[in-house]
C-alpha cells in the first residue's frame, strides 16, 4: 500500500559529464515500476538538484508521471525519493499525489500509512501560521519536519545531519503507521527515512544506497538488503548506511541476501504478471516443498523454532489471515484439524482483535500472509503474543514484518508476486500450512510416519498435476471469453472446496468487477437457492468420488438441484468422474489426487477463469481498480 523509493548515489567526478553511479531518476523510476503494484492512484519523484528540489507528480498510473517527465525533464541528479500512492486521505488528485514538499521548497517528503494524530498537528502548525495545499496526512509530517528541521538550525547545535534528528524527533511524536522519507536541499546526498508498523528495507550498493517498500524497488541494482526493526531511523547517502532509534540510539538492522533476482520480478514473455504467476504455480509449490523433507522422504522442518514441548502442549489453533490468505487457512483447517485432532480456527485478523479473543499460552496462532506487511495481521499477531501464544507465520516475503514479530517462520517460496490479485501465493500458503500441519501431528504422535511419508509423496506429485491443468486451460478459457456479459456468479463447494470456491469468486470480484458469491454447497438449501433463476452461472467444485463418506454424491445432487431452476452449471471434478457429466453444461476435469490435496488443482481453473474473463472485458488484470497490493493501513 503506497511504494516508497529512495536512492542516494556517487556525484560524478569533476570535468566528467556522466554519474559515477546511477541517475537518481532512473533508479527511482525504476523503483516505482516494480512497487506500482502497491498502490496505482498517482506517482511523484523529488530529486536534489543543483538548482534545489525540483519535483514532478501527477494523479493516475506510472505512465502519467512518465509522460510529465518527458514533457517536463528534471535536471541530473544522484539523490531523490520517489512513490506511487494508494489513497488515504484526500482523493487521488495532483495535490494529494506525493511527494509534497515543504519548507519554502526545501524539503521533500513522502509516505506511507496513516497518522493517526494528523488533526490536532495540523491545528498546531496552523496556529504557528502554516497553511496547507492538500488534504493528505503527510503534508502535516511533512510540514512538522520542516518546522522541526527550522528550528534545530536555528538553534545550531546539531553535529552532523539535521534532517536525522529532524526526523527522530517528529517520529516520536507521530501516531499511526508510517514510513516517512525525506530529502532536504540543505543536505545533497542525504536522505532519512523512519518506519513504525510500515514496511521499508534498505538497499546496499557499491557507492550507492537505496531505500524501498520491499525489495523490489531496487532489486535491479543490488539483491543486498537490510531488514530494519520497529520504530527506527535510517540515514543513507552514497557512502553510509546509519540506522537508530528515534531517540537517537545507534541500532542495527539485519543483512541479508534477497533469494530471487530481478529476472524472477519480469513478466518473461507473458501478457500480463497475473498470468506469467499462474503459471508459476508449479514453481510456487514445488519450492515450497523443496528441501522440507530428507533423503528417505521424511518431513523435515527446522525452521519451526518453537519448543517442541509446548507445541505438544497446546491445545488450540487459530489461523490469522485476510482474503485470499484467510481462504488459504481455511482449506488448511481441515487438514491441520484431520492429521493433528487440535481444534483449530480461521479467523479474520481484523475481526480477532477487536473481540476480545480468548487466547493463552496454550494456544498457537498461524499467521497466513504473502506480504508479511498486512496491518490487519500484524496487529492481531502482536494482541495474540501480548496473551502469551506461541506464534508462527507462514510468510511469502523475507525481512518483512509479521515473520520478524513472530516466533517462527515458515517461508513459501513462491518467488515475488506482483500481480495485486493473489495466485501463486495462495497454493503456496496451503502447501505450506500442510507442511505444518504434518510435522504437529509428527510431534505428537498423531500418524504414523509413514503416512506422513505418503502424504509428502503424494505432495511432491502436485507440482506436475498442476501443470497438467495449465496445459488443458483453453477450455475453461474459450468459456470465460464466451461470458465477457455476466453479470453474476455463483461458486459452490463443500468441505475442502468451500473456501475454493470463496476464492473462485474473490478472483472474479477483483479481477472482472462482477458480482461472485462463494457459498457452501450444503447451505444453499438455506437460503442461497432463491438466487437461482433462469442461467444463472453456477460453478460447482465436486469432491472426488473417491473422497469421504457421501460428500460426492451430496454435491452431484447440489449441482441437480440448481440445474432444475435453470441454472447453467459449470462443473471442476475428478478425472474420471463420470457421474456430474449429465447435469453439468461444462465439465473441466482437474487430474486425480487425494481429497485435501485437491484445493492446489481445484483453484486453478477458477483463477485462469477470472483472470481470461476480466482480459475479455478488457481489464488490466495486474491492477485491478482501487485496490493494492500489500494493505498496511487498517
Ligand atoms: C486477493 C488478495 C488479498 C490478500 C490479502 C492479504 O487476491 O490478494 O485478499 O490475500 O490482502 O494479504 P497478505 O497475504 O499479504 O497478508
Amino acid at each position: 500500500m503506497c511504494g516508497i523509493v529512495g536512492y542516494a548515489g556517487t556525484a560524478p567526478a569533476q570535468g566528467s559529464t556522466s554519474s559515477a553511479t546511477h541517475g537518481a531518476l532512473e533508479v527511482l523510476v525504476e523503483g516505482l515500476r516494480r512497487l506500482e503494484y502497491r498502490g496505482y492512484d498517482s506517482a511523484g519523484v523529488a530529486l536534489v538538484t543543483a538548482n534545489g528540489i525540483e519535483m514532478r507528480k501527477k494523479s493516475g498510473k506510472l505512465a502519467r508521471l512518465l509522460d510529465e517527465l518527458d514533457a517536463n525533464p528534471l535536471p541530473a541528479s544522484v539523490t531523490g525519493i520517489g512513490h506511487t500512492r494508494w489513497a488515504t486521505h484526500g482523493g487521488p488528485t495532483d495535490a494529494n499525489a506525493h511527494p509534497h514538499v515543504v519548507a519554502g521548497g526545501k524539503l521533500a517528503v513522502i509516505h506511507n500509512g496513516i497518522i493517526e494524530n494528523y488533526a490536532p498537528l495540523k491545528a498546531e502548525l496552523v496556529a504557528h501560521g502554516h497553511s496547507f495545499r492538500s488534504q493528505t496526512d503527510t503534508e502535516v509530517a511533512a510540514t512538522l519536519l520542516g518546522e522541526v528541521y527550522q528550528d534545530l538550525e536555528a538553534a545550531g547545535t546539531v553535529e552532523g545531519s539535521l534532517l536525522s534528528t529532524a526526523m527522530q524527533m517528529v517520529a516520536q511524536r507521530l501516531e499511526g503507521a508510517f514510513t516517512l522519507v525525506a530529502t532536504h536541499a540543505n543536505e545533497p546526498g542525504v536522505v532519512v527515512a523512519a518506519r513504525r508498523n510500515s514496511p521499508l528495507v534498505v538497499g546496499l550498493g557499491d557507492g550507492e544506497n537505496f531505500l524501498g517498500s520491499d525489495v523490489s524497488g531496487f532489486i535491479d541494482y543490488t539483491r543486498r538488503a537490510v531488514e530494519l526493526g520497529q520504530d527506527q531511523v535510517v540515514t543513507i547517502t552514497a557512502d553510509n548506511v546509519t540506522i537508530t532509534d528515534f531517540h537517537g540510539v545507534p541500532a542495527e538492522g539485519r543483512e541479508y541476501l534477497v533469494d530471487w533476482d530481478a529476472a524472477a520480478a519480469k513478466k518473461d514473455g507473458y501478457p500480463s504478471f497475473m498470468e506469467k504467476e499462474i503459471n508459476d504455480q508449479p514453481d510456487a509449490v514445488a519450492q515450497t516443498l523443496l528441501g522440507r523433507s530428507d533423503i528417505d522422504g521424511n518431513l523435515t522442518l527446522d525452521e519451526i523454532r518453537v519448543d517442541p514441548a509446548v507445541l505438544k502442549s497446546i491445545n488450540r489453533i487459530i489461523v490469522l489471515a485476510c482474503g485470499t490468505s484467510a481462504y488459504a487457512g481455511q482449506v488448511a483447517r481441515y487438514a491441520i484439524e484431520h492429521w493433528c485432532r487440535i481444534p483449530t480456527e480461521v479467523e479474520l485478523s481484523h475481526e480477532f482483535r477487536y473481540r476480545d479473543p480468548i487466547v493463552d499460552e496454550n494456544t498457537l496462532i498461524v499467521s497466513l500472509s504473502q506480504s508479511g506487511e498486512t496491518m490487519d495481521t500484524l496487529m492481531a499477531v502482536r494482541y495474540a503474543r501480548e496473551q502469551g501464544a506461541k506464534t508462527v507465520a507462514i510468510c511469502n516475503t523475507n525481512g518483512s514484518t509479521i515473520p520478524r514479530e513472530s516466533d517462527a517462520v515458515l517461508y513459501t517460496h513462491a518467488g515475488p508476486e506482483i500481480a495485486v490479485a493473489s495466485t501463486k501465493a495462495f497454493l503456496a500458503q496451503i502447501t505450506a500450512a500442510y507442511l505444518l500441519g504434518l510435522y504437529l501431528a509428527q510431534l505428537r504422535g498423531n500418524l504414523f510416519q509413514g503416512q506422513i511419508k505418503d502424504i509428502l509423496a503424494e505432495l511432491a506429485k502436485t507440482p506436475a498435476k498442476i501443470a497438467t491443468v495449465l496445459a488443458n486451460s483453453e477450455q475453461i478459457k474459450e468459456l470465460a471469453r464466451s461470458m465477457a456479459d455476466t453479470r453474476s456468479v455463483l461458486f459452490l463447494g463443500r468441505h475442502v472446496g468451500y473456501p475454493v470456491a470463496m476464492e473462485g469468486a474473490l478472483k472474479l470480484k477483483e479481477l472482472a468487477y462482477i458480482h461472485a458469491e462463494g457459498f457452501a454447497a450444503g447451505e444453499l438449501k438455506h437460503g442461497p437457492i432463491a438466487l437461482i433463476e433462469e442461467g444463472q452461472p453456477v460453478i460447482v467444485v465436486v469432491p472426488s468420488p473417491r473422497g469421504r463418506d457421501s460428500l460426492h454424491s451430496k454435491v452431484v445432487s447440489n449441482i441437480q438441484e440448481v440445474r432444475a431452476r435453470g441454472a447453467k452449471t459449470i462443473v471442476i471434478a475428478e478425472e474420471g468422474d463420470e457421474s456430474v457429466r449429465e447435469f453439468a453444461e461444462h465439465v473441466f476435469y482437474i487430474p486425480e489426487t487425494s481429497p485435501l490435496l485437491a484445493p492446489l488443482l481445484t483453484t486453478v481453473p477458477l483463477q485462469i477463469f477470472a483472470c481470461e474473463l476480466a482480459m475479455a472485458k478488457g481489464y488490466d488484470v495486474d491492477q485491478p481498480r482501487n485496490l493494492a497490493k500489500s494493505v498496511t493501513v487498517e
